[in-house]
């Protein structure tokens, strides 16, 4: 499994149920990398898509112990549950939020890592894979400026 992350330079990731700044470039990034995959989320960052409507052109899994039913979306009850469900996709992709990165980082092997060169007020943040004995940072994949933010898309590896 792998997953999909923006961080800024503190490695916060998202205040008050949202990103408080996010690229295009970054956003195209995401549409590229997710483009055909599985994708799963948390509850809490549905209510931040657009109309809490699923992403087009990608299943959508979402992680939910309050809700049964989500239209578009196949409903798990816990991570252990979308982790075996996600067998059936040639690819899954973890997008969020918060609390479902840290729970399932330990299933993924691959993490597409957008570094903002900003720092951000944040109340919710990745794990530091910098510091993380079991992660490299192996791959640039791309890395450019926008409104006078740096970005750099990184893929990590597990080692
Ligand atoms: N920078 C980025 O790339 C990025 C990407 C995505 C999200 N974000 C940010 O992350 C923040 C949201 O993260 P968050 O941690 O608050 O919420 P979240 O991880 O999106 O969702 C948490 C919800 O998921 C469900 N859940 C979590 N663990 C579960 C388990 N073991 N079993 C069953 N259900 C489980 C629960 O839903 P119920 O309450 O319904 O039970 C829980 O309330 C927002 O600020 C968002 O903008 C940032």
């Amino acid at each position: 499994m792998e997953l999909i992350v923006a961080v800024y330079a503190d490695w916060g990731i998202g205040k008050d149920g949202t990103q408080p700044v996010a690229l295009r470039a970054d956003r195209k990034f995401f549409r590229e990398t997710t483009r055909g995959a599985m994708v799963i989320v948390g509850r809490k960052t549905v209510d931040d898509f657009p109309g809490k409507k699923p992403l087009p052109n990608r299943e959508n899994v979402v992680i939910s112990r309050t809700v049964t039913e989500m239209p578009g979306f196949t409903v798990c009850r816990s991570v252990e549950e979308a982790v075996q469900y996600a067998k059936n996709a040639p690819r899954a992709m973890v997008i969020g939020g918060g609390r479902i990165y840290e729970e399932m980082l330990p299933y993924c092997d691959q993490a597409y890592i957008t570094k903002l060169g900003c720092t951000v007020e944040c109340d919710t943040y990745f794990p530091n894979l910098d510091e993380h004995p079991d992660w490299v940072a192996s791959t640039l994949l791309e890395q450019g400026e926008e409104d006078g933010i740096s970005y750099e898309m990184w893929l990590y590896t597990r080692k």
